[in-house]
């Protein structure tokens, strides 16, 4: 069979030519990066459950009328996406303070936000994805007027979304990031949540102990990050049907 071809290869997916035009296919990798990628491993099952995981939220989102980039999941851990132009800005939402609005701000994680908070990055991990202001982002035309007030609303569905489903199965959803596409028809764009939604790129808690359910157990070395998300996964309903994460054989003496 012929190669598929690489579009591009990211930290934690790669991006192939899909089967028709207009598509991509969507590969997540077991690996983990954190701090620009200065911290590096591959932890084993991670991809499977961010495949499935974002599968189930997209979905979601699709079925109370929020559009994304998903069409379908094609394997455990490939899905075939819609060709989107991705605007290269990073959507942070916040209801909580942490990471680095915590270190900016001299607030203790974990501090309720009056109201969630909406941030915007620039994409460039040579420059380590800065804030910027919708000044700058108007001003160097990465996106329009027009293109943020949609973006904010987009962001906030997400996020009324995400919280709700998340404190059904009593996690608390702190912060999490979102990157938007472009969607052309004809001379018409519309924008879509793009990318993925996984522990990758959310803080969840445990609404009754604190415990961390989310990258930052690898960032800070808190324990199992595929345990974690096998949590998330099973608290949601959401498993890998024949490969859920399994701990390694043990030796019997
Ligand atoms: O994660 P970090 O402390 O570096 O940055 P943050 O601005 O506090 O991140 C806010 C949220 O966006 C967290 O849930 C991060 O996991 C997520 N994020 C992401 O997924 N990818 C990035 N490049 C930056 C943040």
């Amino acid at each position: 069979m012929a190669r598929r071809k690489k579009i591009y290869e990211g930290k934690a997916k790669v991006l192939y030519e899909g089967p028709e035009p207009g598509t991509f296919v969507q590969y997540f990798k077991d690996d983990a990066t954190a701090f620009n990628a200065e911290k590096k491993d591959v932890i084993e099952g991670k991809g499977v459950l961010n495949n499935r995981l974002s599968e189930f939220f997209m979905i979601g989102l699709e079925n109370i009328g929020v559009p994304t980039h998903f069409l379908k999941r094609i394997n455990m851990r490939e899905q075939l996406i819609r060709q989107v132009e991705i605007i290269p800005l990073e959507v942070i939402v916040r209801n909580y303070a942490a990471g680095t609005m915590s270190k900016r701000l001299g607030l203790e994680e974990g501090t309720r936000l009056p109201r969630p908070i909406v941030e915007f990055c620039y994409k460039d991990d040579s420059l380590g994805d800065p804030l910027v202001a919708e000044e700058h982002i108007i001003a160097f035309n990465w996106a329009t007027q027009q293109d943020l007030d949609d973006m904010v609303a987009l962001a906030l569905r997400v996020n009324d979304f995400m919280s709700g489903l998340m404190y059904g199965v009593g996690i608390k959803l702190v912060d999490f990031k979102i990157e938007i596409g472009r969607i052309w028809d004809n001379d018409f764009q519309r924008l879509v949540v793009a990318d993925e939604i996984s522990p990758d790129s959310c803080r969840l808690w445990d609404i009754e102990t604190g415990q961390k359910l989310d990258k930052d157990v690898f960032r800070r070395d808190l324990g199992s990050l595929a345990d974690a998300y096998t949590e998330v996964a099973r608290r949601l309903g959401v498993l890998p049907s024949n490969a859920t994460h399994m701990p390694k054989p043990t030796l019997i003496n």
